[in-house]
């Protein structure tokens, strides 16, 4: 078995780089998101369990948003970020190339070789961007066999946050700290072994901000 699905079934998750194989194609993808039209993106804002994906010039955008980091501060599960969905009804360019570079040999290939895997199914696909303020609190990924996160992220300074903490178990010890990096895949395992893990506030200047690929699939196990 591959050093990476064992480290997957042994941990709930693996870090790798796929810069080697896939730097042409995901700078495709920031490119794609880079260009997007800004009614592409929406915030989608979890506030005491109600998940809204409001339009960034939607009015109520600013009490939603203080409302889940009132969560944050009371130690509840909340998250507020920006994202272009890509497996809903909207069929924009970059959401276009997301689903395309999903079915391309390139990432399907790399599944098979290094995770003896082949996709079967996708739930939640989208192109996230986390800009100043936005943040994403404790949680395990659920649904789905995988998440795929790809960060699309280039020269990102630490100290603009976030971060992706990983978690203990019992979520009170970081066991490990993943800064974004362009190309750096991080695979959860959302439904053998939970892994709790967050994304720090980020605090960056104006026009920056950390982004990734999100993709949960449905996976069926092709060799052992
Ligand atoms: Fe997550």
């Amino acid at each position: 078995m591959d050093t990476l699905q064992q480290s997957l079934t042994e941990h709930g998750y693996v870090v790798f780089d796929l810069r080697d194989r896939m730097n042409e194609a995901l700078t495709q993808l920031e490119q794609a998101a880079e260009a997007a039209p800004l009614e592409d993106w929406t915030q989608v804002i979890n506030n005491n369990g109600r998940v809204q994906d409001l339009a960034l010039n939607d009015p109520v955008l600013v009490k939603e948003h203080a409302l889940a980091r009132d969560r944050l501060f009371a130690g509840e599960f909340a998250y507020s970020f920006k994202r272009i969905d890509c497996a809903g009804e909207a069929r924009s360019a970059a959401s276009e190339q997301v689903r395309s570079f999903l079915r391309s040999t390139l990432f399907t290939s790399m599944l098979a070789d290094r995770f003896g895997s082949v996709v079967t199914g996708g739930e939640a696909v989208y192109i996230n961007k986390f800009e100043e303020g936005d943040f994403l609190t404790t949680h395990c990924d659920r649904g789905a066999d995988i998440a795929v996160v790809i960060s699309l992220t280039r020269d990102w300074d630490m100290n603009y946050g976030g971060l992706t903490f990983i978690l203990s178990q019992d979520r009170t010890r970081i066991l490990r700290t993943i800064s974004p990096s362009f190309g750096e895949a991080v695979i959860f395992d959302t439904k053998g072994k939970p892994t709790p893990h967050f994304v720090s506030m980020v605090c960056a200047p104006r026009g920056r901000g950390r982004s990734s690929l999100v993709a949960r699939l449905h996976i069926e196990r092709i060799k052992q």
